[in-house]
Protein backbone atom coordinates (compact mmCIF):
# COMPACT_ATOMS: atom_id res chain seq x y z
CA UNK A 1 0.00 0.00 0.00
CA UNK A 2 1.53 3.38 -0.76
CA UNK A 3 1.96 6.54 1.50
CA UNK A 4 -1.11 9.04 1.48
CA UNK A 5 -1.42 11.27 -1.80
CA UNK A 6 0.75 9.25 -3.94
CA UNK A 7 -2.50 8.55 -6.25
CA UNK A 8 -4.87 11.46 -4.47
CA UNK A 9 -2.21 14.09 -5.57
CA UNK A 10 -3.79 13.99 -8.87
CA UNK A 11 -7.62 13.95 -8.14
CA UNK A 12 -7.39 16.43 -4.98
CA UNK A 13 -8.31 19.79 -6.90
CA UNK A 14 -11.48 17.75 -8.77
CA UNK A 15 -12.35 16.39 -5.10
CA UNK A 16 -11.79 19.63 -2.77
CA UNK A 17 -15.01 21.40 -2.27
CA UNK A 18 -13.55 24.25 -0.03
CA UNK A 19 -13.54 28.17 -1.08
CA UNK A 20 -9.33 28.71 -0.96
CA UNK A 21 -10.34 32.70 -1.11
CA UNK A 22 -12.24 32.92 1.32
CA UNK A 23 -10.14 30.81 3.67
CA UNK A 24 -7.46 33.31 2.53
CA UNK A 25 -9.51 36.00 3.64
CA UNK A 26 -10.29 34.23 6.58
CA UNK A 27 -6.51 33.50 7.68
CA UNK A 28 -5.86 37.73 7.11
CA UNK A 29 -8.80 38.14 9.49
CA UNK A 30 -7.08 36.22 12.03
CA UNK A 31 -3.88 38.09 11.60
CA UNK A 32 -5.52 41.18 11.66
CA UNK A 33 -7.64 40.36 14.72
CA UNK A 34 -4.39 39.28 16.40
CA UNK A 35 -2.46 42.54 15.16
CA UNK A 36 -0.06 40.81 12.51
CA UNK A 37 0.46 42.64 9.30
CA UNK A 38 3.11 39.73 7.97
CA UNK A 39 4.40 39.85 5.16
CA UNK A 40 6.27 36.71 4.77
CA UNK A 41 4.29 33.29 5.12
CA UNK A 42 5.39 29.68 5.47
CA UNK A 43 2.87 27.17 4.57
CA UNK A 44 3.16 23.55 6.05
CA UNK A 45 1.34 20.68 4.56
CA UNK A 46 0.79 23.38 1.67
CA UNK A 47 -0.71 20.19 -0.84
CA UNK A 48 -1.34 20.97 -3.86
CA UNK A 49 -1.05 25.06 -3.50
CA UNK A 50 -4.61 25.88 -3.45
CA UNK A 51 -3.90 28.04 -0.35
CA UNK A 52 -0.59 29.20 -1.17
CA UNK A 53 -1.52 30.72 -5.18
CA UNK A 54 -4.45 33.38 -3.27
CA UNK A 55 -1.79 34.29 -0.57
CA UNK A 56 0.80 34.74 -3.06
CA UNK A 57 -1.68 36.56 -5.48
CA UNK A 58 -2.65 38.93 -2.37
CA UNK A 59 1.16 40.37 -2.61
CA UNK A 60 2.34 37.77 0.53
CA UNK A 61 5.92 36.11 0.07
CA UNK A 62 4.82 32.70 0.68
CA UNK A 63 6.87 28.99 0.78
CA UNK A 64 4.86 26.10 0.88
CA UNK A 65 6.66 23.19 2.42
CA UNK A 66 4.74 19.59 1.89
CA UNK A 67 5.93 15.93 2.42
CA UNK A 68 4.56 14.49 -1.22
CA UNK A 69 6.18 15.22 -4.25
CA UNK A 70 3.14 14.54 -6.03
CA UNK A 71 1.07 17.04 -4.71
CA UNK A 72 3.83 19.78 -4.40
CA UNK A 73 4.60 19.11 -8.45
CA UNK A 74 1.31 19.99 -8.91
CA UNK A 75 1.58 23.57 -6.85
CA UNK A 76 4.62 24.34 -8.75
CA UNK A 77 2.58 23.74 -12.07
CA UNK A 78 -0.30 25.80 -11.14
CA UNK A 79 1.71 28.87 -9.98
CA UNK A 80 4.22 28.80 -12.71
CA UNK A 81 4.60 32.46 -13.80
CA UNK A 82 2.45 33.81 -11.15
CA UNK A 83 5.69 34.86 -9.85
CA UNK A 84 9.06 34.50 -7.79
CA UNK A 85 7.27 35.66 -4.17
CA UNK A 86 5.56 31.99 -4.49
CA UNK A 87 7.69 28.67 -4.00
CA UNK A 88 7.87 25.58 -2.97
CA UNK A 89 9.58 22.69 -1.05
CA UNK A 90 9.61 19.13 -0.21
CA UNK A 91 10.59 18.52 3.16
CA UNK A 92 8.83 16.37 6.38
CA UNK A 93 7.55 19.40 8.33
CA UNK A 94 8.38 17.15 11.60
CA UNK A 95 12.27 17.79 10.32
CA UNK A 96 12.01 21.29 8.56
CA UNK A 97 15.10 23.07 7.95
CA UNK A 98 14.90 26.06 5.74
CA UNK A 99 18.87 27.02 6.45
CA UNK A 100 18.08 29.94 9.13
CA UNK A 101 15.10 31.14 7.15
CA UNK A 102 12.43 33.30 9.34
CA UNK A 103 9.04 33.96 8.72
CA UNK A 104 6.73 36.51 10.05
CA UNK A 105 3.98 34.13 9.78
CA UNK A 106 3.24 30.18 9.52
CA UNK A 107 -0.18 28.52 8.24
CA UNK A 108 -1.25 24.60 8.21
CA UNK A 109 -4.95 24.43 6.56
CA UNK A 110 -7.18 21.54 5.89
CA UNK A 111 -6.06 19.42 8.76
CA UNK A 112 -2.36 18.47 7.58
CA UNK A 113 -1.54 18.33 11.39
CA UNK A 114 -4.15 15.50 11.69
CA UNK A 115 -1.20 13.56 9.89
CA UNK A 116 1.04 13.80 12.30
CA UNK A 117 -0.01 11.05 14.86
CA UNK A 118 1.95 10.86 17.67
CA UNK A 119 3.59 13.26 20.43
CA UNK A 120 7.42 13.32 19.49
CA UNK A 121 6.07 14.28 15.93
CA UNK A 122 3.63 16.82 16.90
CA UNK A 123 6.12 18.53 19.61
CA UNK A 124 8.85 17.88 16.86
CA UNK A 125 6.82 20.00 14.23
CA UNK A 126 6.04 22.83 16.78
CA UNK A 127 9.51 23.46 17.79
CA UNK A 128 10.37 23.02 13.56
CA UNK A 129 7.30 26.13 13.73
CA UNK A 130 9.08 27.79 16.74
CA UNK A 131 12.63 28.30 14.85
CA UNK A 132 11.51 29.00 11.58
CA UNK A 133 9.32 32.12 12.84
CA UNK A 134 10.17 35.45 14.30
CA UNK A 135 9.45 36.55 17.95
CA UNK A 136 5.89 37.52 18.01
CA UNK A 137 4.92 35.34 14.75
CA UNK A 138 2.24 33.73 14.59
CA UNK A 139 1.18 30.11 14.13
CA UNK A 140 -2.67 29.33 12.26
CA UNK A 141 -3.54 25.75 11.98
CA UNK A 142 -6.28 24.10 11.71
CA UNK A 143 -7.38 20.47 12.56
CA UNK A 144 -10.31 18.27 12.21
CA UNK A 145 -12.26 17.86 15.24
CA UNK A 146 -13.98 15.11 17.20
CA UNK A 147 -16.63 15.40 15.86
CA UNK A 148 -15.55 14.92 12.45
CA UNK A 149 -13.03 12.31 13.00
CA UNK A 150 -15.06 10.10 15.49
CA UNK A 151 -18.98 10.65 13.76
CA UNK A 152 -18.33 12.20 10.25
CA UNK A 153 -15.32 9.85 8.90
CA UNK A 154 -15.68 6.90 12.28
CA UNK A 155 -15.96 3.36 10.99
CA UNK A 156 -17.51 4.12 7.76
CA UNK A 157 -17.25 3.92 4.11
CA UNK A 158 -17.57 5.81 1.07
CA UNK A 159 -17.53 5.60 -2.35
CA UNK A 160 -17.69 8.26 -5.81
CA UNK A 161 -18.04 7.20 -9.05
CA UNK A 162 -16.40 10.01 -11.34
CA UNK A 163 -16.85 10.54 -14.94
CA UNK A 164 -13.02 9.55 -15.56
CA UNK A 165 -12.32 7.18 -12.17
CA UNK A 166 -13.97 6.03 -9.23
CA UNK A 167 -12.47 5.71 -5.58
CA UNK A 168 -13.89 3.73 -2.26
CA UNK A 169 -12.29 5.49 1.04
CA UNK A 170 -12.51 2.96 3.98
CA UNK A 171 -12.13 4.26 7.50
CA UNK A 172 -11.69 2.76 11.35
CA UNK A 173 -11.27 4.42 13.64
CA UNK A 174 -8.68 3.17 16.86
CA UNK A 175 -10.00 4.66 19.87
CA UNK A 176 -7.25 3.49 21.66
CA UNK A 177 -5.27 5.87 20.04
CA UNK A 178 -7.42 7.98 18.70
CA UNK A 179 -6.06 8.02 15.35
CA UNK A 180 -8.53 7.54 12.28
CA UNK A 181 -7.01 4.74 9.74
CA UNK A 182 -8.12 5.36 6.12
CA UNK A 183 -7.98 2.88 2.89
CA UNK A 184 -8.20 5.11 -0.34
CA UNK A 185 -8.91 2.34 -3.09
CA UNK A 186 -8.35 4.08 -6.48
CA UNK A 187 -9.48 2.87 -9.94
CA UNK A 188 -7.59 4.47 -13.11
CA UNK A 189 -8.19 4.14 -16.61
CA UNK A 190 -5.66 2.52 -18.11
CA UNK A 191 -7.44 3.08 -21.39
CA UNK A 192 -9.42 -0.03 -23.80
CA UNK A 193 -12.31 0.58 -21.11
CA UNK A 194 -9.75 -1.25 -18.39
CA UNK A 195 -8.88 0.36 -14.78
CA UNK A 196 -6.01 0.09 -13.06
CA UNK A 197 -6.44 -0.87 -9.40
CA UNK A 198 -4.18 1.40 -6.58
CA UNK A 199 -3.99 2.07 -2.97
CA UNK A 200 -2.71 4.19 -0.39
CA UNK A 201 -3.50 4.55 3.15
CA UNK A 202 -3.83 7.91 4.90
CA UNK A 203 -3.90 8.24 9.02
CA UNK A 204 -5.18 11.03 11.11
CA UNK A 205 -5.09 11.23 14.68
CA UNK A 206 -7.32 13.67 16.81
CA UNK A 207 -5.83 16.20 18.58
CA UNK A 208 -7.91 17.35 21.64
CA UNK A 209 -7.56 20.89 22.50
CA UNK A 210 -6.24 20.44 26.24
CA UNK A 211 -2.97 18.61 24.29
CA UNK A 212 -2.77 21.50 21.83
CA UNK A 213 -2.25 23.50 24.87
CA UNK A 214 -0.11 21.65 26.46
CA UNK A 215 2.24 20.96 23.48
CA UNK A 216 2.10 24.82 22.36
CA UNK A 217 3.52 26.21 25.85
CA UNK A 218 5.94 23.59 26.16
CA UNK A 219 7.22 24.20 22.70
CA UNK A 220 7.40 28.75 23.53
CA UNK A 221 3.82 29.36 22.21
CA UNK A 222 1.01 31.51 24.04
CA UNK A 223 -2.44 30.08 22.53
CA UNK A 224 -4.52 33.06 21.64
CA UNK A 225 -7.66 31.56 20.03
CA UNK A 226 -9.74 28.29 19.29
CA UNK A 227 -12.04 29.07 17.03
CA UNK A 228 -15.05 27.04 15.11
CA UNK A 229 -13.35 27.35 11.86
CA UNK A 230 -14.23 30.14 9.74
CA UNK A 231 -15.52 32.22 12.47
CA UNK A 232 -13.96 33.53 16.03
CA UNK A 233 -16.34 32.22 18.29
CA UNK A 234 -15.88 29.76 20.56
CA UNK A 235 -15.85 25.52 19.33
CA UNK A 236 -19.06 23.66 19.77
CA UNK A 237 -20.00 20.10 20.06
CA UNK A 238 -20.36 19.67 16.57
CA UNK A 239 -17.49 21.69 15.39
CA UNK A 240 -16.25 20.38 12.24
CA UNK A 241 -12.91 22.00 12.02
CA UNK A 242 -11.30 23.79 14.84
CA UNK A 243 -8.81 26.55 13.82
CA UNK A 244 -6.46 27.49 16.50
CA UNK A 245 -3.94 30.34 16.79
CA UNK A 246 -0.57 29.94 18.62
CA UNK A 247 2.31 33.42 18.96
CA UNK A 248 5.66 32.41 19.32
CA UNK A 249 6.98 33.80 22.43
C1 LIG B 1 -5.57 17.46 3.34
S1 LIG B 1 -4.07 17.96 2.57
C2 LIG B 1 -4.17 19.73 2.73
C3 LIG B 1 -3.44 20.44 1.64
C4 LIG B 1 -3.57 21.96 1.66
N1 LIG B 1 -3.13 22.53 2.92
C5 LIG B 1 -4.98 22.39 1.38
O1 LIG B 1 -5.53 23.18 2.18
O2 LIG B 1 -5.54 22.00 0.34
C6 LIG B 1 -2.84 17.55 3.79
C7 LIG B 1 -1.43 17.81 3.28
O3 LIG B 1 -0.52 17.65 4.36
C8 LIG B 1 0.65 17.06 3.85
N2 LIG B 1 1.42 16.45 4.94
C9 LIG B 1 1.06 15.44 5.75
N3 LIG B 1 2.05 15.16 6.61
C10 LIG B 1 3.06 16.03 6.35
C11 LIG B 1 4.36 16.22 6.90
N4 LIG B 1 4.80 15.47 7.90
N5 LIG B 1 5.12 17.21 6.39
C12 LIG B 1 4.67 17.99 5.36
N6 LIG B 1 3.47 17.82 4.79
C13 LIG B 1 2.66 16.86 5.28
C14 LIG B 1 0.13 16.04 2.85
O4 LIG B 1 1.13 15.58 1.97
C15 LIG B 1 -0.98 16.83 2.19
O5 LIG B 1 -0.54 17.52 1.07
Amino acid sequence: MKPAYTYLAQFYDQLMDQDYEQWCAYLIALWEKHGLNPRTILELGCGTGSLTIPLGLQGYSVTGVDISAEMVEIAIDKARGLGSNISFIIQDMQCLDLGGQTFDAAVSTCDAVNYLTDFPTLIRTFEAVYRHLTPGGLFLFDLNSEFKLRKIYGDRSFAEYMDDFAYFWDNTYDAAEDVCQMELVFFIPIGDGLYRKVTEKHQQKLWRSPQIMEIAEQTGFDVLGCYDFMTDQELSSHSERWQFVLKRL
